[in-house]
């Protein structure tokens, strides 16, 4: 008999995805559509422009062995610099008007190190995170490991409620909790997991509302602009970090796994300058820098306009799978009492709300969906209970973004299947609220 681990605090804290038992059903079953999966659009991943790069960084052989060596913590000065420029002319800015230079750009391994650090950096247990309800369930699980408490503000069509934020201050500012409050996430563009964006209005108020609260501490605001270069049309709204005098509130986290491709893993972050420092130590303790390689071959693509035009056709791709689910939506849900979803204008998900129905891990509806032969993200794996506790328990995200159009029609067929032999099989509970 050998004695049991002794685990640390913060892993015993830190639990599975509850999204994994789920994503394994859908990998043992190829004939079930998942719109669980947040993968990209496979068809249209980057081959062909990524083989040209990768033929210009091994044709030369010093330029491939700089690559093929370790890197900074920091990152690829070449990228980083474009990464500064890039989204500069994303906000129709100069870069002169962000307070920022090369410096405060770094390269991460994907956005989710920088999420992950940034937990390291700025939390201890006890202090608090506000979200939007719903936000994104894998960040949720990195906050929570590190005892953080979760608290959510809700959204509308026009992302996060500034008024609901204000309120909460106000709140906190009165019980002594501001002290413990350190970051308001915000997933601004087509939002994982509703497709909101916030409003331009919103993003002037956002920044007002950080500065007016900045009591003893700086608060300050994460930027997850992970699904920004999906937007349907080229001019998108300018970032939050847009909007602020300088550069001391915003951390702003950008990713090419979305716009570009996943599978080489790189990310990066516009951050205040005081925060450069910190992240970097706690940077170099996790790897002392990102796929070097990979940064290399991105910049290659940005350098030769490659990139642009691959961002330029994903426009398109994302649009027609878009149009394809909310038509299947209004077909199949368009008479359904109660139900009602969101009209994204980029990225990839579609959040609906089927009112009063359980579409939750212990309600019929995802089991029968899964006979059925599709499946979704219930929609409570993406909420925290409320400060009363309440965790909603009608809603469920459908990602768009990995099936073609005729299969994304299909898994809607399926799902209003599953919701009419619920509803036939219970009638009065169909309709009872959650
Ligand atoms: C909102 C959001 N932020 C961050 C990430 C992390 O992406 P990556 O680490 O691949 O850049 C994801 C991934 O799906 C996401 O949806």
């Amino acid at each position: 008999m050998h004695p049991p681990l002794a685990l640390s605090a913060k892993a015993a804290r830190t639990t599975e995805q509850p999204i994994s038992y789920f994503m394994k059903q859908a990998l043992e079953n190829p004939d079930l559509i998942s719109l669980a999966a947040g993968l990209v659009d496979r068809e249209s991943l980057p081959v062909a422009e990524a083989r040209e790069a990768l033929g210009g960084i091994m044709n030369q052989p010093d330029i491939a062995k700089a690559a093929l060596q370790y890197g900074t913590t920091e990152g690829l000065p070449a990228l980083r610099e474009r990464v500064w420029h890039h989204v500069a002319r994303l906000d129709g800015k100069s870069l002169a008007a962000y307070g920022l230079d090369t410096s405060d750009v770094v390269i991460t391994t994907g956005s989710q190190q920088l999420l992950y650090l940034l937990n390291e950096i700025l939390f201890d247990p006890g202090d608090i995170v506000v979200t939007e309800a719903p936000s994104y369930f894998v960040h949720h699980s990195v906050l929570t490991s590190h005892g953080v408490r979760v608290v959510p503000v809700p959204m509308d069509e026009q992302g996060l409620r500034i008024d609901a934020l204000e309120a909460l201050l106000e709140r906190f500012a009165k019980s002594g909790e501001l002290k413990r409050l350190k970051l308001i996430y915000n997933c601004d563009y087509y939002q994982n997991p509703s497709g909101l964006t916030l409003s331009l209005s919103r993003r002037r108020e956002l920044i007002e509302l950080v500065k007016r609260f900045s009591h003893e501490h700086r608060l300050l605001i994460l930027e997850d602009a992970a699904y920004r270069e999906l937007g349907f049309e080229p001019r998108g709204l300018p970032s939050i970090k847009s909007f602020e005098e300088g550069s001391y509130h915003v951390i702003y986290a950008g990713t090419f796994s979305k716009p570009c491709a996943p599978g080489l893993k790189t990310g990066y972050a516009l951050l205040p300058r005081d925060l450069v420092a910190p992240l970097l130590r706690a940077k170099g303790g996790h790897d002392f820098g990102s796929n070097n390689f990979s940064q290399c071959l991105i910049e290659r693509m940005m350098a030769d306009g490659a990139y642009d035009r691959h961002v330029a056709e994903l426009r398109g791709v994302y649009r027609a799978k878009c149009d394809a689910i909310l038509t299947a939506l209004e077909e199949e849900f368009g008479d359904w009492p109660g139900a009602s979803w969101t009209r994204p204008e980029g990225g990839m998900f579609v959040w609906l709300t089927l009112a009063g129905v359980d579409t939750g891990p212990n309600g019929k509806l995802l089991s029968t969906a899964l006979d059925e032969g599709m499946l979704y993200v219930p929609g409570e794996f993406c909420h925290m209970p409320d400060e009363a506790g309440f965790l909603r328990r009608d809603e469920m995200r459908l990602c768009y973004g990995v099936e073609p159009p005729e299969r994304l029609r299909e898994a809607v067929r399926r799902l209003r299947r599953a919701a009419d032999s619920i509803a036939r099989a219970s009638p009065k509970k169909a309709s009872l609220a959650v």
